[in-house]
């Protein structure tokens, strides 16, 4: 029978590169939205097109309190079988202000009525809907373990971020919640490992998703036009600021996903997958490697 993997925030960007890496290795799906019921039910079609196995669509806000532990029962309902739980629902802290623009502020220079909005917001779904889902998957799995003779391994995985230790004054909030996500990991591990249930994170650099489309606060200089995110560390990671001289693509996280939930030794691990964005050196320097790039492309 056919492994079963459930993955949050399947509906875009990275969580959709992961299902669809899942499907393909055999396995029947949760292909999981918030608001994006459409998406959704178009990547379930494409996966049973492409792969042949099951690909079930559920729906679920996973900032509210019941929600995490229903997804984890709605999918063992449907399945009666649960192997691989992958959370990677998440959102940046930034809110909108009075006129409905994407407010970005500094940490010093944030107006007091947005510094806990922009908590609530990561805390309630990054921080909280993970926690819950996984205290519902671990013992989910370890209800099925225990049943079993020679426990099959199974697996759960946070995607974290590479903000938990790599500093940004206007992401503050998301830095707090990806790193107290991490401890989570560290803790489970304990429970899950006797029972065969291996528990680690996945901590991405920047990578190209609808997430990082957003305006960075960075003009280009030829034009005026402000880069996106993703755009800006593209050119940082062009003029040096890794060693792998470009971003990533949710496909390379969706390898390194499928890898670490693979590994029955592996378990209590926080692991950056981010081209050697975080090695020892690189931060103090990023407004220079931001410059060396624009000054490369303008070479071109
Ligand atoms: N992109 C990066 O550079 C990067 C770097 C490090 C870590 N990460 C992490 O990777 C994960 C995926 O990010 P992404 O870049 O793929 O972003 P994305 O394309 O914006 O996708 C975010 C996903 O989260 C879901 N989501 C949003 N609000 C939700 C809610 N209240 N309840 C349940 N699900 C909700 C979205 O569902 P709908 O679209 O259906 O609403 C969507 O499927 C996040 O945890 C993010 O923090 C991303």
């Amino acid at each position: 029978m056919r492994p079963v993997c459930l993955v949050t925030g399947s509906s875009s960007g990275i969580g959709a590169a992961i299902v669809d890496q899942f499907a393909a290795q055999g396995y029947d799906v949760v292909v999981h939205y918030n608001s994006g019921a459409d998406r959704a039910e178009e990547i379930a079609a494409t996966l049973r097109e492409k792969h042949g196995g099951e690909a079930l669509v559920l729906g679920a806000n996973l900032s509210q309190p019941d929600a995490p532990f229903e997804l984890v029962d709605r999918t063992f309902a449907h399945y009666g079988r649960l192997h691989v739980v992958v959370s990677n629902s998440g959102v940046a802290n930034y809110v909108q202000d009075e006129k409905g623009q994407l407010a970005r502020y500094r940490f010093s220079e944030t107006p007091i009525e947005h510094l806990d909005k922009e908590m609530d917001r990561v805390l309630s779904l990054n921080l909280m809907g993970s926690y819950r889902l996984a205290q519902r998957a671990l013992s989910k799995m370890t209800e099925l373990a225990k049943k079993e003779r020679k426990p099959a391994h199974r697996s759960i995985l946070f995607i974290t971020s590479i903000s938990d230790i790599a500093p940004e004054s206007t992401r503050i909030p998301y830095g707090v919640s990806k790193a107290g996500l991490n401890h989570a990991v560290l803790g489970a591990a304990f429970d899950g490992g006797p029972h065969n249930i291996t528990v680690n994170a996945l901590r991405p650099g920047v990578i190209d998703t609808p997430l990082t489309a957003r305006p960075s606060g960075v003009e280009d200089p030829a034009t005026g036009r402000e880069f996106t995110v993703a755009e800006t560390y593209g050119l940082m990671a062009e003029g040096g600021a890794q060693p792998i001289r470009r971003i990533g693509e949710p496909d390379d996280i969706a390898y390194a996903a499928y890898a670490f939930t693979q590994i029955p030794y592996m378990t209590g691990q926080l692991v950056a997958v981010d081209g050697g964005f975080t090695l020892p050196g690189n931060f103090a320097n990023r407004e220079l490697f931001l410059q060396e790039g624009l000054r490369k492309r303008q070479q071109q």
